[in-house]
């Protein structure tokens, strides 16, 4: 435990929990060889893992597309969360990334060298996002890396292989940018390298469809249900660079940042420049259905 009563970082790796300075994987593990490994981003309110159900299915389907299979049923990988979680001895709310990867095996691409994948899981506090970025929102910038392909890498896969996203947010730590807004082959904003991406037109939330290259974000779907539960309309629409001077506001969404305000998208100030009633319902919403999932 660390000083405050906060949890330490601790690292599961297949059943055995460590203090993160013991934490290592073989070298000869794929998913450090060549990125081939998947992986979720979860988080915990009121001390319980929120919407663990979803994560897992999402990472049984992103590990499918690329034909690995998790070899332990959600009830065990909870377990081992837990566990970790609890030797942390942490009052606060966790962070927590599941990583799935091939496993150790030779230098080959072929799968059969690998019999058994490596099941990792990082324990550390979750951090909020700081007030002052949700009450004026943040600038994002839109890079010039492409989204990959959906016949590349496709972004469905919440792959370990994030050279993509990574490339993304070099432009965006250059431009002094909160995230990078990416764009698929065809030029149509999709999402940003860390979350998903949505506008707001005429009172309706908009934010593109899976088919245009994206990754299906657990919180993108919980917006859709607030929105529906408190008058949002909350809609998919494909969505071009153009869009972005006719918005009121924007936003982006995901599991550690729930809502976050786009004010600005380099140049182009977005709506009055200031967070706007749509997002702030949307955010207010999320979070009183995830504390009312979630148990005091
Ligand atoms: N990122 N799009 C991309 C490319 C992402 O990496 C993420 C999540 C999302 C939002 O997904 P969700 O709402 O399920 O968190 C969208 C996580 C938080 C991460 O990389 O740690």
């Amino acid at each position: 435990m660390q000083a405050g009563g906060q949890m330490a970082e601790l690292v599961n790796i297949n059943g055995t929990i460590l203090e993160r300075a013991k934490a290592f994987i073989s070298v000869f593990d794929h998913g450090f060889l060549f990125g081939e490994g998947v992986y979720e981003t979860i988080r915990t309110y009121n001390r319980e893992l929120f919407l663990f159900d979803r994560h897992m299915s999402r990472l049984r389907s992103s590990a499918m597309q690329i034909d690995l299979t998790c070899p332990y049923t959600d009830k065990t990988v909870l377990s081992r969360i837990v566990a970790t979680m609890e030797a942390g001895v942490s009052t606060g709310e966790a962070y927590i990334r599941l990583l799935l990867t091939r496993g150790e095996g030779d230098i080959t691409y072929d799968p059969r060298a690998c019999p058994t994948p490596s099941l990792i899981i990082i324990v550390k506090p979750h951090l909020n996002v700081p007030p002052k970025l949700e009450e004026n929102g943040v600038m994002v910038t839109l890079a010039t890396v492409m989204r990959n392909h959906p016949s590349s890498v496709n972004p469905a896969i919440k792959s370990n292989n994030l050279l993509n996203n990574a490339l993304a947010m070099q432009q965006a730590f250059k431009n002094g940018a909160y995230e990078a807004l990416m764009c698929n082959y065809k030029g149509d904003l999709v999402e940003c390298a860390q979350s998903n991406f949505f506008i707001v037109r005429d009172g309706i939330a908009l934010t593109p469809p899976l088919r245009d290259g994206l990754l299906e974000g657990v919180t993108r779907n919980f917006v859709f249900e607030v929105g529906s539960e408190i008058g949002v309309p909350v809609r998919e629409a494909s969505l071009r660079r153009e869009d972005l001077s006719t918005a009121t506001e924007a936003f982006l969404t995901s599991t550690t940042r729930e809502i976050v305000p786009i004010v600005k998208v380099d140049q182009v100030t977005i709506g009055s420049g200031q967070p706007g009633p749509v997002t702030k319902a949307l955010l207010s919403g999320l979070r009183k259905n995830a504390r009312a999932l979630t148990h005091p």
